[in-house]
């Protein structure tokens, strides 16, 4: 971006600042428009960066291990075994090396570049599948994010006032997956070493063979960050972390900025997802610490590391 550029653009920002509130919602606005002004950060460009602020939280982010695997990946035995935990794997450590580098040979090179910059602002949505979603109007809104993170078969097409038709990124299993299209980041999360054999089927470099996602744009969620997101993170609490929590911990990670939508209960306390009924009032979240994690979500919201839109 050029000086004139730069100019103009803080020269938005100020007029924003003073006339933004009322037309916020305005659906054909950049929101990185913010991210220029003179109150630039040392960690990322955006006007404020989730590591600004108690060097004690930028610290915790900081000790986490990397969200995703990298090519070389190492975890260690530990964390394998507690990975190796969650549904009763009867694979060694050997063989989970094995695999994983299989898949890795299957991926091509890309850059594994998710650390902030100070010339980068990344402004995240991530969108959850609850009920208070339904009747919620932020479909512009979260569509105004540079990334948007949606979590497993949570739908766009019928529900675009209320959640948007962008999606950047896609979490997924292979019990949740739908085809993506290929502009879109498939985010992977195993829990198992059959997901893995599962990637290799279904992300394969056969061209002829429709794939599930595009190969390039494959993440996948480490197991080490798993287990330190619960055991640091929560505690202990609960058997594993939630897909939605989860994608919230990865995402504090590779944005600069994080907006919450589409997590929690609706207005009536039920849990249920903006695209089906309601069946059983009130039904729970199993064995994720559903009420736990929503606190400590509550949490980062009270010392502005997140904003949470609780919907209707
Ligand atoms: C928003 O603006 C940034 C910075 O100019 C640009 O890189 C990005 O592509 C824009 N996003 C959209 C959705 O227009
Ligand atoms: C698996 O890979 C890790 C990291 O590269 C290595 O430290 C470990 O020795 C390997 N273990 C087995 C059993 O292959
Ligand atoms: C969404 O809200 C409308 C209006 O209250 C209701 O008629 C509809 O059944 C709700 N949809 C779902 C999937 O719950």
């Amino acid at each position: 971006m050029n000086y004139r550029q730069k100019k103009s653009r803080v020269l938005i920002s100020l007029l924003l600042c003073i006339s933004v509130i009322p037309m916020f919602f305005n659906p054909s606005w950049n929101l990185s428009v913010y991210s220029f002004g003179p109150w630039k950060s040392s960690f990322c460009s955006c006007l404020k960066c989730i590591r600004d602020g108690d060097p004690r939280f930028r610290e915790q982010i900081d000790a986490s291990p990397e969200p995703f695997l990298p090519r070389k990946h190492s975890i260690s035995e530990n964390d394998f075994l507690w990975w190796k935990k969650i549904k009763q794997e009867k694979y060694d450590f050997a063989f989970f090396n094995a695999t994983v580098d299989k898949v890795f040979e299957m991926l091509p090179i890309i850059s594994e570049d998710v650390e902030p910059r100070p010339d980068r602002c990344r402004i995240c949505a991530i969108v959850g599948n609850s009920g208070n979603l339904n009747g919620s109007r932020y479909g512009p809104l979260i569509d105004l994010h540079d990334f948007v993170i949606r979590m497993n078969y949570g739908p766009t097409r019928g529900f675009e006032v209320d959640v948007g038709t962008k999606t950047t990124h896609r979490v997924m299993y292979p019990e949740t997956a739908s085809l993506l299209d290929h502009t879109t980041h498939l985010v992977f999360f195993p829990f198992k070493m059959e997901d893995f054999l599962w990637l290799i089927e279904n992300v394969g470099s056969d061209l002829n063979k429709q794939s599930l996602a595009n190969k390039n744009l494959v993440m996948i969620l480490n197991p080490a960050f798993m287990k330190h997101v619960h055991q640091v993170w929560l505690q202990k609490k609960g058997a594993y972390p939630s897909t939605g929590f989860m994608t919230l911990a990865f995402s504090l990670m590779i944005c600069d900025e994080v907006s919450v939508f589409g997590f929690g209960a609706d207005s009536d306390g039920n849990w249920g997802h903006y695209f089906e009924k309601i069946k059983v009032q009130n039904f729970g979240t199993g064995y994720h610490p559903g009420k736990y994690e929503y606190n400590l979500i509550q949490q980062l919201q009270k010392i502005q590391k997140i904003t949470l839109y609780k919907g209707h």
